[in-house]
């Protein structure tokens, strides 16, 4: 790449770190500039905003991924939570490119969506009926349409920050809008007909549940974020009896944790039989997919014979790319993979060593910060309040959803930058995934990262 193309440090950023990814990055900082011109903030998911610019990725393989100028990463974004398998899994990429040789839409039914979805009720124990989408955000949004239509309820319990896909009835009190406000674009009627409720607190569902006009209870069963935000087992629990005394659906949205919590998600891990569930992720196995799985006579509102045989008008469900033969290809895959045993324990079994060498790292820094998760996630705490924490004897369940929500985002994102800059990929929160593909070698390597990283944001005063 020519010095030409290099980007111009911003204006009054005299910044050490950004000035050393400037110097790693001038092909990605020539996209960006790009990109700059043709999409909002330059980007096509909020979650890939990076200040300045993020990496331009051209290849991955396992644990790794490289961008155009041929820094290589070690990969824990994971396609957002998609590749417990690792980046380009050699039966995954295989089985789509032989189907992909044969046709990508057959705009007709076909044998692979039979095959997928035999993986699916393979692994989930509650899935007495399926319905194919085309991501999680249409898969919660079918779920909801099928709880309102089945109870004849209009609303729809959620627990603040909580996150279940962007259409109109999930924008509300995930990262704003805490008082039940329509977010912009969101009809009043529709934010209206959202109950926010306060994450792990029963008392508050069960008084909001009180009056009988809630439809469905929607939750990401181990908490916001693949337990960013954490939630106990015994709150999900407690949660199914409380929805079943009203008779109120339980939805637990599997998106993220599905497939990777446990091969059946965290219904299935802790015995609770939902009444719907919502997958997408690795359910797909990296290409776009969802699904929507439950009790069969809920999805049979959707069912041209069974929905009048109950006196039922039937839901109509279209879409183009429903099941369609690629992802059914690397989906039914996966799954299968995953059922042969061993995925999600080997993932989050590196997720446990790599979150204990962090802490070590941050200890030794002396630092009052922690990484914590459970399975195979792990999330970085920087303690914006300063409580006296330490890092290998953080409680998540002390810090309250504020402290979680506001992070300080200045240090949050240079330390993300500084984690780029030594060849370390995260989520805009400071998130990652473990796959079957990570090794010892790959968590030395990010101790080390996030050691020198500390030391670039100490030089610049930022900790
Ligand atoms: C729990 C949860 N639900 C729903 C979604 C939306 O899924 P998609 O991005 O496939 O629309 C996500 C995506 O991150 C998620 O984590």
């Amino acid at each position: 790449m020519s010095a030409a193309l290099r980007a111009p440090p911003a204006a009054g950023d005299n910044s050490g770190i950004v000035a050393a990814w400037r110097d790693r990055t001038p092909g990605s900082a020539h996209l960006a500039r790009e990109a700059a011109d043709l999409f909002p903030s330059g980007i096509t998911h909020d979650g890939r905003l990076v200040d300045p610019y993020g990496p331009y990725i051209v290849r991955a393989q396992g644990a790794h991924k490289w961008d155009v100028d041929g820094n290589r990463y070690v990969d824990f974004y994971g396609g957002h939570g998609a590749l417990i398998l690792g980046q380009a899994h050699p039966v995954v990429t295989a089985r789509v490119a032989e189907v992909e040789a044969q046709g990508t839409q057959f705009g007709a039914s076909h044998p692979l969506e039979v095959r997928w979805g035999q993986a699916v009720k393979r692994l989930v124990p509650s899935a007495e009926r399926i319905r194919f989408t085309s991501s999680g955000t249409e898969a919660t949004l079918m779920a909801v349409r099928l709880a309102r239509a089945f109870t004849g309820r209009p609303k729809l319990m959620r627990f603040k920050g909580h996150f279940h896909g962007w259409h109109d009835h999930m924008t509300t009190g995930f990262a704003s809008h805490f008082d039940g406000t329509p977010t912009p674009g969101v009809l009043a009627g529709v934010a209206e007909g959202v109950v926010l409720a306060e994450p792990g607190d029963i008392a508050d569902v069960t008084a909001k549940l009180a009056a009988g006009d809630v439809a469905a209870v929607i939750v990401e069963p181990n908490g916001a974020s693949f337990g960013q935000v954490p939630l106990r087992p015994e709150f999900i629990a407690a949660l199914r009896k409380a929805t079943e005394a009203t008779g109120t659906l339980l939805i637990l949205d599997e998106v993220i944790a599905g497939f990777r919590y446990s091969p059946g998600g965290v219904g299935a891990a802790l015995g609770i039989v939902p009444d719907l569930s919502t997958w997408a992720k690795i359910l797909a196995g990296g290409l776009p997919g969802g699904c929507v799985t439950g009790r069969r006579d809920i999805l049979d509102l959707l069912d041209f014979a069974a929905a009048p045989a109950a006196k039922r008008e039937k839901i109509g469900h279209q879409g183009t790319y429903n099941a369609n033969p690629v992802s059914a290809a690397a989906g039914s895959a996966a799954l299968e993979i995953i059922a042969q045993g061993g995925v999600c324990e080997r993932a989050a079994a590196t997720a446990a060593d790599l979150r204990a060498t962090l802490n070590d790292t941050i200890a030794e820094e002396g630092l009052a910060w922690a990484v914590y998760g459970e399975s195979s996630g792990w999330h970085i705490f920087l303690n914006p309040k300063g409580r006296d924490i330490s890092p290998e004897r953080f409680d998540p369940f002390a810090v309250t959803l504020d402290e979680y929500k506001n992070p300080p985002a200045r240090l949050m994102g240079r330390l993300r930058l500084a984690l780029l800059v030594n060849g370390i990929d995260t989520s805009g929160r400071l998130s990652g995934f473990t796959s079957i593909a990570h090794t010892a070698e790959d968590i030395a390597h990010t101790a080390a990262a996030l050691r020198e990283s500390i030391r670039m944001l100490r030089a610049e005063g930022e900790v």
